[in-house]
């Protein structure tokens, strides 16, 4: 297992908030600043990944690694014109995320950790299902993808619940829990959980000893949230505010990454077939996309890529 990589898992929730074209964006400044890039397309039957990096129609995709032509991972990376940037497309993948069987996820899930890049980003399609939380909680750093507008917000904080609980029950199947919290373990259920403390309150009451180190696991998730379709009539302390209340009720470690305003450029250049951050560089969007770079740059990070998926 290679533990140099930065793996982040790019969610949301919601289709369209923004997620390839930041994962495209921030892949591509990377890239430019000397850092080894992979992007991994992981919206299987809607990807658009490689549109963001106007790469024409990929020749080989994931695809070709799940339906078996091809043997390694590595041999579905393709090279991009931007050195240092590799990029994973699904491109052509009929089957849904949905469908992707619990084998399969393992296979990718385990080859995806084995890949050594200095950031690797998982662009994630829309939804709940497992498999996509999964995908998102493969490393120990995530990054959501939200609108200001209220449906993506509670799209984000449905998304959120969902990948706390799973992160939770895989974090208490791997503690070797005693009978009491095994049963109360199996008895939860996504509906069921008012309050995701109580889970740990529970645990600690009734198996001291795993408590305290199951908290620290669950700390260890760092999610870092980015607002974008910024407009000036959104208060400008709406992500900080949106991060509070992150980290008041569910327990990761949330920090704000930054704003990206709305700019129609982004669609023009898609429109040319050109990568926005180079064609627009010194644009406002541009500038705030560089900010969020330099954030996740700075961050302290140490990888875990140790927890084990829950069936
Ligand atoms: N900040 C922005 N301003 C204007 N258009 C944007 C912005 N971010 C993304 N878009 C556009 O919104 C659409 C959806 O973006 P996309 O990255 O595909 O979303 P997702 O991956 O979350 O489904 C695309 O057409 C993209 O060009
Ligand atoms: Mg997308």
């Amino acid at each position: 297992m290679n533990n140099n990589s930065r793996i982040y898992g790019v969610g949301g929730g919601k289709g369209g908030t923004g997620k390839s074209f930041i994962t495209a964006s921030v892949g591509m400044i990377l890239a430019q600043q000397g850092k080894k890039v992979l992007l991994v397309d992981l919206d299987l039957g809607a990807s658009n990944l490689h549109t963001f990096l106007a790469l024409g129609k990929p020749r080989v995709s994931l695809k070709h690694y799940l339906n078996k032509e091809a043997q390694n991972l590595n041999d579905v990376v393709m090279e991009t014109a931007q050195p240092n940037l590799y990029v994973i497309s699904s491109s052509g993948c009929s089957l849904e995320i949905a469908n992707l069987h619990y084998a399969q996820k393992l296979k990718l899930i385990r080859a995806i950790k084995k890949l050594s890049y200095d950031y690797l980003f998982i662009d994630l399609g829309s939804g709940t299902h497992y498999n996509t939380l999964d995908f998102c909680l493969l490393s120990n750093e995530g990054i959501i993808v939200t609108t200001p507008e209220p449906v993506s917000v509670e799209n984000m904080f449905r998304f959120l619940k969902s990948i706390y609980l799973r992160k939770i029950k895989a974090v208490l199947r791997s503690n070797n829990l005693n009978i009491v919290c095994r049963e109360y373990l199996n008895e939860i259920s996504d509906s069921q959980v008012k309050s995701f403390s109580d889970i740990i309150g529970f645990v600690r009451q009734y198996d001291a000893d795993n408590g305290t180190n199951i908290e620290k696991c669950i700390k260890d998730q760092k999610i870092g949230l980015i607002l974008n379709h910024f407009r000036w009539q959104v208060d400008k302390n709406f992500g900080h505010d949106l991060t509070k209340i992150c980290n008041k009720h569910l327990y990761f470690d949330y920090h704000f990454l930054g704003n990206v305003s709305s700019d129609h450029k982004i669609g023009d250049a898609t429109m040319r077939d050109r990568v926005f951050v180079n064609e627009y560089g010194y644009a406002k969007t541009a500038t705030e996309i560089h900010t969020i770079v330099r954030a996740l740059v700075n961050e302290t990070y140490e990888a875990d890529l140790s927890l084990p998926l829950v069936s």
